[in-house]
């Protein structure tokens, strides 16, 4: 673990334009630096470096980010790696943060284990290449298939020989522990206090994370007899199937992310004949269905998968199954089915590098209009099939995320399917609702469920209307205004109406989360000035509403417990403001030419100075307000909060300029004032429209009056609230200053 102040050394050292300039060569252009954008095939140059932000941003494929990401995402490598790039880049010693004994016993037994078998591997090796056996069983075999011995090599494929216990013995006599041998799967007890091992006879695949750390293997048998064709390693603390890696990613990786694309085959075997034939950007989703882990995983690299498989019945079967999982994703998905009885490993042996690309210029089928053909020939001219096979194809449309990628599919399939295009999206629309109807019914059956659970009855939650906005918000430690009593619905309300104003609100928490916004009156007639991020906090304790979305709340919790970390930098940061001041005030001052000056233009003279200096000292502060939050979230250690952070930061929707009637131009810092509050009453507002909307679903299914009464009358309260939120959003009017 790196120490938390040489992260933030590293953050505040590591210059945007420079980090960029080593890779990328930049122009200056008004405020920011420009150049051609080395993630996307640029030809103007359309990627952004803002030096005052810390961010890069492509405005035509979109991508950005912090140094720290720009590092990962340029060089392929993991936070951890792009930090310590930094580091040594600026000479700035990393000093390992000393970790809990918990941790520390975690991060040993996966450190550990990872240095097991990395010696594993090289055990396999070695026995690959410098055994008898090794050479005439197993060289000998991945010879007879193809493979090249530069191949062999970059995919360290081994052998493990037929002795019960070659590895254990050697692994043991190295020191390496029983114990860990038996975690990694490497061996199995014999019951007997000792083990053996589970690959024997076998030729080797190791399979390694994204970083090329070696964290699980499978062997193939070369005995016909054997049940099983592939072993493969267990899940262990540094290996998951499901979520880990994809066979070959950490071989296949850069050439994704630059060709902007990625081929899935089924086997290890597929994955190298393909790399050794020319074709970088595959991976094997080894035999198992593809989990969300897998496509979250892959989704980091491209947006465009091609899943190749058999050209049998089987093949296409396969081929329609599983894959509105990657539609759902968003992913952009062709298939290619190979010759009957070729897979991709025959058929990459079998034919030179231009007739492989040939024949994926031709036969590569985007995934709908694949499917369609298919359930189409299937259904042939009973009408009734056919029916259901529009059904089936409406389906996979519907689950794409993109409204305008469902237009397209659904203006093509229309015509494929020779019927009227608003039939074909009417039907859309209603799978479309049924969809989100089964996802509100799962919702509330996953709130009763958890209702059931909780010991207390529905809980009473005291709501209050939301203060006027621009007034100071009342002090937490004032107790709320009694107010109408609210069925509070426990759990997570996952509308996405809600979440989307959660995440306005949480990107002026990124953006500006400490910068001052208003003072706050205390009880003890005292006032403070309050940050964006202590004012969202108070508002949200005060209605005692909560971000629904964990994400949403794991970023701001990140930022409420800043606060105090901040204040105590910002006053480090004044004082060195302070000095840099007089120093500045010093020598202009001195450079001041009094020949010719009245002693009063002398002294006007002074005071402008004086007055500039100080404006920039203002500007100053105000900037590292706004960096501050900014620049530790979009490099944040954690995946998830840096994303969502980096889009936030760089979103298309660059209102930070507002033009008013009289010409003056605000920028967003100016009207924060106005647009925090706003954004809050929106949410409120959203999560209130939510409570109604469930309120009357209790209500058409009350069974009696009494009840009903009871649930008109909180409806009619929330109506109320909801008036008047309207009124607060409404009045907002803009007019800076
Ligand atoms: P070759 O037969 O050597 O061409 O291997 P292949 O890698 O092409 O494998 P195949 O296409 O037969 O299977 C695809 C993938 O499924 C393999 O790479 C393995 O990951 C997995 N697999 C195949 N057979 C087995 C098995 O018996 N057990 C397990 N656990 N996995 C298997
Ligand atoms: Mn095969």
């Amino acid at each position: 673990m790196i120490d938390q102040t040489t992260v933030n050394q590293i953050l505040d050292t590591a210059d945007i334009v420079d980090v960029v300039s080593d890779f990328v060569s930049l122009r200056k252009r008004g405020s920011n630096w420009v150049g051609l954008c080395p993630f996307h095939n640029d030809r103007k140059p359309s990627f952004n470096v803002s030096r005052v932000k810390g961010i890069y941003k492509c405005f035509s494929c979109g991508e950005g980010g912090s140094a720290v990401n720009f590092i990962m995402k340029h060089e392929q490598m993991t936070y951890v790696e792009a930090l310590k790039y930094l580091a040594a880049k600026y000479h700035i010693e990393v000093k390992e943060r000393e970790l809990t004994d918990e941790e520390r016993t975690a991060q040993t037994e996966r450190e550990s284990m990872l240095v097991l078998n990395e010696w594993a591997c090289q055990f396999f090796e070695d026995q690959l290449w410098n055994t008898t056996e090794g050479q005439e069983v197993g060289l000998s075999y991945f010879r007879r298939r193809g493979f090249s011995d530069a191949t062999i090599r970059k995919f360290r494929l081994g052998y493990s020989p037929e002795s019960r216990t070659a590895l254990y013995s050697a692994a043991t006599r190295q020191g390496y522990s029983r114990d860990l041998l038996l975690k990694l799967g490497l061996c199995k007890d014999d019951n007997h206090g000792g083990a053996f091992d589970f690959f024997r006879s076998r030729v080797m695949f190791p399979i390694f994370n994204i970083a090329g750390k070696v964290i699980a293997f499978g062997g193939r048998t070369l005995k016909k007899t054997e049940p099983a064709k592939y072993f493969n390693s267990p899940d262990s603390p540094v290996y998951n199937k499901s979520s880990t890696t994809m066979y070959g990613l950490y071989q296949a990786k850069r050439a994704i992310a630059k060709l902007e694309k990625c081929f899935i085959v089924e086997g290890y075997a597929d994955v190298i004949s393909m790399h050794q034939a020319g074709f970088e950007n595959v991976i094997a989703s080894s035999g198992t269905a593809l989990t969300e882990g897998h496509i979250h995983l892959l989704h980091r690299f491209t947006d465009n998968v091609t899943e190749l498989f058999d050209g049998d019945a089987a093949g296409i079967h396969a081929a329609l199954r599983g894959i509105d999982m990657l539609l759902r994703e968003g992913l952009n998905i062709k298939v290619l089915l190979l010759p009957d009885g070729e897979d991709p490993d025959s058929y990459a042996q079998s034919h030179s590098l231009s007739q492989v690309e040939q024949f994926i210029a031709e036969n590569e089928q985007d995934f709908i209009r694949f499917k369609t053909g298919i359930v189409l020939a299937d259904a042939g001219t009973d009408p009734v099939k056919r029916a259901k096979a529009i059904d089936d194809v409406v389906g996979s449309i519907a689950v794409i995320p993109s409204e305008i990628t469902r237009a397209v599919y659904v203006q093509e399939c229309a015509a494929l399917f020779g019927i009227q295009e608003d039939v074909l999206l009417r039907e859309l629309q209603k799978r479309m609702r049924r969809l989100r109807d089964e996802e509100y019914k799962r919702r509330q059956r996953e709130q009763a469920r958890q209702q059931d659970t909780q010991a207390a009855p529905a809980q009473i939650q005291q709501t209050t209307t939301p203060p006027a906005t621009g007034t100071t918000p009342p002090p937490p430690s004032q107790p709320p205004v009694p107010a109408p009593a609210i069925v509070r619905r426990p759990t997570q309300v996952r509308l996405t109406d809600i979440v989307r104003q959660e995440r306005d609100v949480i990107m002026y928490v990124v953006k500006y989360g400490m910068c001052y916004l208003c003072d706050t009156a205390y009880d003890d007639g005292t006032q403070q000035p309050t940050t964006v991020t202590e004012f969202i906090q108070s508002e949200m304790e005060i209605d005692q509403i909560e971000l629904s979305e964990p994400l949403h709340k794991r970023i701001f919790d990140i930022a409420t417990a800043m606060v105090q970390p901040f204040y105590h930098d910002l006053e480090a940061y004044k004082r060195d403001t302070e000095a840099w001041k007089q120093d500045e005030l010093r020598s202009r001052l001195q450079n001041l030419d009094p020949t010719g000056l009245t002693s009063n233009d002398l002294q006007t003279r002074e005071q402008e100075i004086t007055a500039a200096v100080e404006q920039q000292v203002a500007q100053r502060i105000d900037l590292y307000r706004q960096c501050y939050l900014e620049k530790r979230l979009t490099s944040h250690p954690d995946d998830d909060v840096r994303d969502l952070a980096t889009d936030l930061v760089t979103e298309k929707h660059q209102l930070s300029k507002i033009y008013t009637q009289n010409g003056y131009v605000a920028t967003e810092f100016d009207r924060l004032f106005t647009l925090v509050p706003k954004a809050i009453n929106a949410w409120k507002n959203a999560v209130i429209a939510d409570k109604i909307r469930s309120l009357q679903a209790q209500m058409q299914h009350s069974g009696s009056t009494a009840e009903s009464a009871q649930l008109l009358q909180r409806l009619q309260e929330l109506f109320r609230v909801r008036s008047e939120l309207a009124k607060l959003i409404g009045d907002r009017v803009v007019n800076p200053k």
